[in-house]
């Protein structure tokens, strides 16, 4: 008799529920008699025999302990909870044959539609003022580039130098990476009300948006920006902070100092749970986030700018400097922007590796 591994009991105002990460179950603990009969089996005591087999039935105890245990891929608790707790689709779409599959496809497309869609953060209301309309993209550079010599270049240096970016690169950038950059054309409208980007979205829900920190664009005031893809506009949300404060951050990361501009992308998690409630929508948002983080990097190299990339950053007080509007709006990844020597290594390391 074997206590699966892949549960865990969590008390949520109070009461007890036992969270089933494999098995994707919850259920609540309505009788302490649970909570003893599973002390009681890893003490080696005698159980009570109805509630042994309420926790068999609801395959909380297992006959096999290869069943019982976490995957220890990450050997990392917490991660392999994820991992686990996010891992395989559960639905039974996969018995279906190829035409009954495209059919219940299109049906969930049109229930779904019945439903309210959650508003994007670009609704946000901002005053007149705090709006700047972006320079209309001039996409000449892009279309000429080789994308041979685009990769080539694409490299992730850790110093810029003081520099400025002219405002139309900016805004070029901006819409080729997060605006709507297929709008207009006829074969388009099939995907309506959302619409494409040149980046994939999953469900084609474009959750992935895209903040600002402007330190340094031609004819552009530094502060902290949402960039409205509907508009293509700057919608003021803060001003600018220091790149020391940044960097505290950034977990002490202090890489993004002198660059030009910076992007956190973020992810509207409500949109998603409305196509999808599943809880892997939390691979889903970070894979976006990485697709749309490369695209951000292609083009940016293909206007001679250098970029430095990290994950690793303090979640929630990003969340705020950002001024996310809800819990359902987290930052996923971030950009720095600017110019500097093709090398990984800030002289700071160089200096340190020498020592
Ligand atoms: C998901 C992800 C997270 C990263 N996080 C960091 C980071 O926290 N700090 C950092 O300096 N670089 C970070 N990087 C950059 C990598 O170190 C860099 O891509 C790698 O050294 C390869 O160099 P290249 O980008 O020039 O090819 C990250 C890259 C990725 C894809």
């Amino acid at each position: 008799m074997f206590i699966s591994e892949q549960f865990f009991i969590q008390f949520r105002q109070n009461k007890p529920f036992i969270l089933d990460v494999k098995n994707k179950q919850e259920f609540e603990i309505t009788d302490s008699e649970i909570i003893k009969t599973l002390l009681d089996i890893s003490f080696d005591k005698k159980t009570n025999e109805e509630k042994l087999s309420e926790l068999k039935n609801a395959s909380l105890i297992l006959n096999n302990s290869q069943q019982a245990y976490l995957l220890n891929r990450y050997k990392n608790i917490l991660v392999d909870l994820f991992d686990t707790g996010s891992s395989n689709l559960f639905n039974v779409m996969y018995k279906l044959n190829k035409k009954d599959f495209a059919q219940v496809f299109l049906d969930t497309k049109k229930t779904l539609f019945h439903r309210e869609l959650p508003e994007l953060r670009s609704v946000k209301n901002y005053n007149e003022q705090d709006v700047i309309a972006l320079p209309k993209p001039n996409l000449d550079k892009l279309r000429n580039i080789s994308f041979f010599d685009i990769l080539d270049n694409r490299q992730t240096i850790r110093q810029f130098q003081p520099h400025t970016t002219d405002l139309q690169t900016f805004a070029d950038v901006l819409f080729s990476s997060l605006g709507k950059f297929h709008n207009g054309k006829d074969k388009e409208k099939q995907y309506e009300p959302f619409y494409r980007r040149t980046s994939p979205s999953g469900g084609s829900l474009q959750v992935i948006q895209g903040y600002v920190l402007v330190y340094n664009v031609e004819n552009l005031e530094n502060g902290i920006y949402f960039y409205d893809a509907e508009s293509h506009s700057l919608c003021k949300e803060k001003d600018i902070i220091p790149y020391e404060e940044l960097a505290k951050l950034l977990g002490g990361q202090f890489f993004a100092e002198h660059c030009d501009f910076a992007i956190f992308l973020t992810a509207d998690i409500e949109r998603l749970r409305w196509k999808y409630n599943t809880s892997r929508n939390y691979k889903v948002v970070n894979l976006e986030a990485g697709h749309f983080s490369q695209t951000l990097q292609l083009i940016l190299t293909a206007y001679d700018l250098q970029t430095w990339i990290t994950g690793a950053f303090m979640d929630h007080l990003i969340d705020d400097l950002l001024d996310l509007p809800n819990k359902n709006n987290t930052a996923l990844f971030f950009i720095a922007v600017g110019v500097g020597e093709r090398k990984p290594m800030h002289d700071l390391m160089i200096e340190a590796l020498k020592e």
